[in-house]
């Protein structure tokens, strides 16, 4: 007898060109989760990118860039339902309701607004976003995300695990106040893999500028890895292990990330190989770069090419997110309804 399919329902920012870090922090996971038949709902959160726009910005195009890289890399929208936040604008609607039942002080203790008020705290007249009612109600956006699909688990990496706690709150309290109406879900940790930037800075990030993209040919790839930083004198390394997690914290700036890299993408034996060379101080960088650059190469083949596959051009992506888009509706929709009528708002005459 199957085991009833789970609900996993997990948001992205869109941030156009996808890199390593998402690939391994999060991609990966969410083909796992599609894989084992478990009912997935991907959602591209362009309302919450809202949150740091200072002039306009092109979301629709980064969300469809981002998109075709995730169909490229086996995100399969036949197997899980991959919309955009903006086109369930219900969600808005259910956001509206749980912010009435949501103190301002508890969403004062939210991390990203709690970094952003420090910032401006340290610096009044820092350029970019106000402390926007947005800003601070990101984590009630984020809760109706999650409750409106009855959502049971909410894969996330560990910036986004408060929010998510929040999410389980919010529902809770309404479900106190107007009866058992909202489902509670559980987050989950992605084991998110948290990989360096190029630069040897402990996260590879699109605003940091030290990314290795998906999509970056065999050119870059060897340019980019070529720029890593191996100067520094290695250290020697005192410990036993080859587990990356122990020897790359080791590792003086870029070095670090070469083997972090190497080991995720080559062959044990390669990775060893290299380890002890390391270990022996000789004099290899340029054979690790060049070895390295081969192998990323050889992974961003397959997903540059279905990435430019003739199924996934702008239009299939509009098809598709249509076409998700009127899935999750009535999903949405019922779940709205259901808070309306327990709130004793009733229902919607004009969805009716
Ligand atoms: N805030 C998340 C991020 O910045 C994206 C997101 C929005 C999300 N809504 C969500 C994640 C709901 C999980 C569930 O990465």
């Amino acid at each position: 007898m199957s085991e009833k399919r789970e609900v996993i329902l997990s948001g992205i920012r869109p941030t156009g060109r996808l890199h390593y870090g998402n690939y391994f922090g999060a991609i990966q996971h969410f083909i796992r989760l599609q894989d084992e038949g478990q009912c997935c709902y991907y959602f591209i959160a362009d309302y919450h990118a809202l949150t740091t726009i200072t002039e306009r910005e092109d979301f629709y195009g980064q969300t469809i860039e981002m998109l075709r890289t995730y169909v490229a890399c086996g995100l399969d929208p036949e197997k899980s339902v991959i919309y955009r936040q903006s086109d369930l604008p219900c969600t808005a609607e259910l956001m509206l309701l749980l912010g009435m039942i949501t103190n301002i002080g508890f969403l004062e203790r939210g991390t990203t607004y709690k970094d952003k008020l420090t910032k401006l705290q340290e610096d009044p007249k820092s350029e970019g976003n106000p402390l926007s009612y947005g800003l601070l109600g990101y984590p009630v956006l984020m809760a109706a995300d999650i409750l409106i699909v009855r959502a049971d688990k909410v894969p996330v990496g560990d910036d986004q695990r408060q929010h998510v706690e929040m999410a389980c709150d919010i529902a809770q309290r309404f479900n106190s106040r107007f009866g058992d109406t909202l489902h509670v879900p559980h987050p989950v940790g992605r084991d998110a893999l948290r990989l360096p930037g190029l630069d040897g800075a402990s996260k590879m990030g699109k605003s940091e500028h030290n990314t290795l993209d998906l999509l970056d040919e065999p050119e870059t790839v060897l340019k980019k890895i070529r720029g890593v930083e191996t100067s520094t004198d290695p250290l020697p390394l005192e410990v036993e292990s080859n587990d990356p997690d122990i020897i790359v914290p080791r590792m003086p700036g870029g070095v670090g990330v070469l083997y972090r890299l190497l080991h995720l993408l080559a062959p044990e034996e390669v990775y060893l190989d290299f380890v002890g060379k390391y270990r022996r101080k000789e004099k290899f960088y340029g054979t690790l770069k060049q070895t390295l650059a081969e192998y990323v190469s050889a992974f961003n083949a397959p997903i540059i090419e279905r990435y430019n596959a003739p199924g996934n051009d702008e239009a299939s992506v509009c098809d598709f997110l249509r076409a998700n888009a009127k899935q999750v509706t009535p999903v949405a929709l019922n779940m709205v309804e259901r808070c309306r009528a327990a709130i004793g708002i009733g229902h919607s005459l004009y969805r009716a």
